[in-house]
């Protein structure tokens, strides 16, 4: 199988992904996020680039099940329902509900990956689970990092290398370009404190100092969810 693995989403565009499978990585906090949010029953979300796109999709289709959702710095956006934290999406709140979701650099990569054969969501969440799926799938595989406004960032990169670290443990002989090394090097590095490094990242940090650092600390839940999200025709949800 080849890996690539693509630190921002502007790498991502210069990709050829016909026939390929891309996992999109926004561990800090858009893919943990919406991993919880099926964990707590929601059925799909809709990403959207802007806040106005979101507010104009949830105008046009005036559906009781519909709910805004997302982020801008990290905060909730004026007169949505949800923001962005794990910690919101509780299962009163979004049982059976279809979300709206708009964040700074999830659902832009999200959008960027649309053009593969399929695309899931990952994160340090749905490790195995999302390993898994990837053995059965059998295509060649890039793992899309969010990043930071089309920047570097280390937290996706890391969970990338921690995905790597998976499939070849599990056996699947890989042939990586060099940003799938390097990435696995990382995780090499970092892998007896996931929780350390999601903190000590430069969003983590941020998260902290504006009072989120328990979102950080459920983004560190490895393996909690045996969930993978599909993101297929404009949708996120599950298909099994
Ligand atoms: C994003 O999409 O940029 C992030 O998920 C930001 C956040 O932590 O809310």
């Amino acid at each position: 199988m080849n890996i690539d693995l693509t630190f921002t989403p502007l790498e991502l565009d210069k990709k050829d992904l016909r026939g390929k499978t891309v996992v999109v990585i926004d561990t800090l906090r858009a893919t943990s996020t919406m991993i919880v949010a099926f964990e707590n029953g929601c059925s799909a979300f809709i990403p959207v680039a802007t806040i106005e796109e979101a507010r104009k999709l949830a105008e046009e289709r005036k559906e009781p099940n519909l709910l805004l959702g997302g982020e801008r710095g990290a905060r909730a956006v004026e007169g949505f329902h949800l923001g962005n934290s794990p910690r919101d999406y509780l299962p009163q709140k979004v049982r059976g509900k279809v979300v709206v979701m708009t964040t700074t650099n999830g659902t832009r990569a999200l959008v960027s990956a649309k053009r593969a054969a399929g695309v899931f969501i990952g994160a340090f969440l749905n490790l195995a689970a999302l390993g898994q799926r990837l053995i059965e799938t059998q295509t060649d595989v890039i793992l899309a990092c969010s990043g930071e406004k089309d920047l570097f960032c280390l937290e996706d990169t890391v969970c990338g290398g921690a995905i790597i670290d998976y499939l070849e443990k599990s056996g699947i002989a890989l042939l990586k370009n060099d940003a799938a090394m390097s990435a696995k090097i990382l995780y090499e590095y970092f892998e007896g404190d996931i929780y350390g490094m999601l903190l000590a990242s430069e969003w983590g940090q941020y998260l902290e100092s504006i009072g989120l650092a328990k979102d950080v600390r459920i983004c560190a839940q490895i393996d909690s969810s045996k969930l993978v999200p599909v993101y297929r025709e404009g949708k996120i949800f599950l298909d099994r």
